[in-house]
């Protein structure tokens, strides 16, 4: 990677960092550990780490006679991720494929990351494979669109004004919204006691402008989409009156936003 790509993979990143995180990731940290019993002196592992939001509150948890260990595989993710938490060790990799011994952690986590892995069966097997005998797995992922109206309303929009594979990469964070279909994915693992528990949460954004400057800004070049200045502010126009109603008096956004926590352990 040169050295352009990799500084704008990295401002991507501060913009999730800043952005997407306070707004939709950080409320959802103490439910998938809560989820997963995290407990004082735990090795844990967290999948799909991004900048770290999972991570650092469970380094918190664990404590000093704990352990915690991040992957994912974008570079601008993980160098924000290290900045922020310098003493956690970060890895590059992916989901399919965990650098790490059998049966090296006590705890696996994951937030909001199942949905892009390509071989979700293969990674969710990998994350089986590193977790000792009886140890705990809890994986977030959102509900349907159909159940947030807020982020179906953005997705049709951008579908009209920006095009199908704009509108794709919004989508695909909700696209492990059925709960069938979830059951399904982790019955087909060796995991025992699997359950689903559906969570609500809110988000909150400090305006409909930031809430799409942030998807546009912080999460398509992730997706390996940049738009260029004139798209952007078109869209920005047009969502600030599509989306009105999310609100509120202040002036920010705000909308229900339900996700799923999927728990098992390894038997
Ligand atoms: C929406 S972010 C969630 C990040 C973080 N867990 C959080 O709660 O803020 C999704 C993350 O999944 C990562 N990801 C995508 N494909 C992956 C794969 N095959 N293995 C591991 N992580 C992956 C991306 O790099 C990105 O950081």
């Amino acid at each position: 990677m040169n050295e352009d790509s990799l500084q704008n993979q990295i401002e991507a990143a501060v913009g999730y960092e800043n952005l997407l995180a306070p707004a939709l990731f950080q409320q959802w940290t103490e439910r998938v550990l809560d989820a997963a019993q995290i407990l004082s002196g735990d090795r844990v592992l967290d999948v799909a780490c991004g900048t770290g939001v999972l991570t650092r509150k469970a380094a918190g948890r664990v404590g000093a006679s704990g352990s915690v260990s991040g992957l994912d595989p974008g570079p601008g993710m993980l160098a924000v991720a290290e900045s922020l938490a310098p003493s956690v060790d970060w890895r590059l990799g992916t989901a399919e494929s965990l650098p790490y011994e059998d049966a090296s952690f006590d705890a696996v986590v994951s937030q909001f990351g199942l949905m892009f892995f390509a071989d979700r069966y293969k990674a969710l097997d990998e994350m089986l494979r590193v977790l000792v005998p009886g140890g705990r797995l809890a994986v977030a992922v959102w509900d349907s669109l159909d159940n947030i109206p807020a982020y179906a309303e953005e997705v049709a929009l951008l579908n009209r004004i920006a095009g199908e594979k704009v509108a794709n990469a919004v989508r695909t964070p909700f696209a492990l919204g059925a709960r069938a279909d979830l059951k399904k994915l982790f019955e087909e693992t060796t995991a025992s006691s699997v359950a689903i528990a559906t969570c609500t949460g809110t988000a909150r954004f400090p305006s409909i402008r930031t809430m799409v400057e942030a998807d546009l800004r912080g999460w398509l070049p992730v997706m390996g989409i940049v738009l260029d200045e004139e798209q952007i502010h078109s869209i920005l126009a047009k969502a600030e009156s599509a989306l009105a109603r999310y609100v509120t008096k202040e002036g920010t956004a705000e909308f229900a936003i339900s996700a799923h926590i999927v728990t098992g352990s390894k038997s």
